[in-house]
């Protein structure tokens, strides 16, 4: 998956510029249009906003957007050369580029999308014993092959209680990027906003194939084999290791809700109705970006965010109602 995504000059994510949007494989929040954005700098105004960093911006929209609305300094992480400079023709000199995580930050950090590109490990609960499923090159051909689990996978793997046989995925990495985050927050507020769910809905005995997806040209299918470099890979999070490793490091966990109720309680409403009822041609787009957001058939209930900081002290508007940290 690693190499997949983002092996330099192959990987999908090294290569893709057109990979985000109507024309290419997938489409995310900011990418459906400012709604997503406008919203979300109702909950950045209510905090310190003036430095914020993004990590893996895609096509530079969401940036966009809270440049428009925010007064702040705006740096970006983004991995993928290709899109690096796809951000850089759009944004220009409004952000900053870094090439790594910085060493302390204070201030805001957002994550769109970008946990569910973390690679995972993929693990078998089977009658015989857990084992930890890898790829082999048979005759050519990419194919599943099983080994012992070891390690911290192993001891992960050991304390999720499913049927066998059971298949799954267990996100190491991403779990492992929160805490380096978590420990180099001096003072400020992360978000993550991804699909996912607390660990005792990932693991549930009926998801008993796992959330491994490939998505190209907005179909999605199970076989990672199928295209490998040119369509993306993505497993759903679980936001209860994401807590777990901010609670590691002593960062607080300050809300997690769907990202209809977020938006909600951010005041999505208040922003449509900022718009021009009489004029169908401009709300009627407007509406259906509202609709994708927030309908649970849609990203309203799969995709959640989630709130962890240092030295915030006031309830965040986001998760003003609905809040459901309790389940993770
Ligand atoms: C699914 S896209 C989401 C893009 C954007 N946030 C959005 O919502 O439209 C994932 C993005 O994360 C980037 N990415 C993947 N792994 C990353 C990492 N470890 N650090 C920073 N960016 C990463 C990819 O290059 C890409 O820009």
């Amino acid at each position: 998956m690693e190499l997949a995504l983002h092996a330099p000059g192959l990987g999908y994510y090294a290569m893709g510029t057109e990979i985000l949007g109507a024309h290419g494989d997938f489409v995310t929040a900011p990418e459906l249009g400012s709604l997503f954005g406008r919203t979300l700098a109702r909950q950045l105004r209510d905090v310190d906003h003036h430095r914020i960093l993004e990590l893996g911006a895609g096509s530079g929209a969401l940036a966009e957007t809270l440049l428009k609305e925010l007064s702040c300094e705006y740096f970006i992480l983004e991995t993928s050369a290709a899109l690096r400079e796809r951000q850089r023709e759009r944004l220009g000199s409004r952000v900053s580029f870094i090439d790594r995580l910085p060493e302390r930050w204070r201030g805001i950090v957002l994550a769109n999308e970008v946990a569910d590109a973390m690679p995972v490990h993929v693990v078998g609960w089977t009658e015989q014993g857990i084992v930890e499923r890898g790829v082999s090159l048979i005759e050519n051909r990419f194919s599943w092959s099983e080994r012992p689990v070891a390690g911290e996978l192993a001891k992960e793997a050991a304390s999720i209680r499913v049927p066998a046989p059971y298949v799954s995925e267990i996100g190491l990495a991403a779990r492992a990027w929160l805490r380096t985050l978590c420990e180099r927050l001096e003072q400020g507020l992360i978000l993550v906003s991804d699909y996912g769910f607390p660990r005792r809905e990932y693991y549930h005995p009926q998801r008993s194939s796992g959330t491994l997806m490939c998505h190209y040209r907005h179909q999605a299918h199970a076989d990672p084999f199928l295209r490998p470099g040119e369509e993306d890979i993505t497993a759903h999070v679980d936001f209860s290791a994401l807590a777990a490793a901010a609670r590691e490091t002593r960062v607080a966990v300050l809300g997690y809700a769907t990202q209809a109720q977020f938006l909600v309680n951010c005041g999505i409403t208040d922003v449509l109705a900022e718009a021009n009822v009489e004029n169908a041609l401009h709300y009627a787009p407007i509406a259906a970006q509202a609709q994708k957001l927030l309908s649970p058939a849609e990203m309203g209930e799969l995709f959640k965010v989630l709130a962890v900081g240092r030295g915030i002290d006031q309830p965040l508007l986001g998760f003003s109602r609905g809040d459901r940290s309790d389940a993770l």
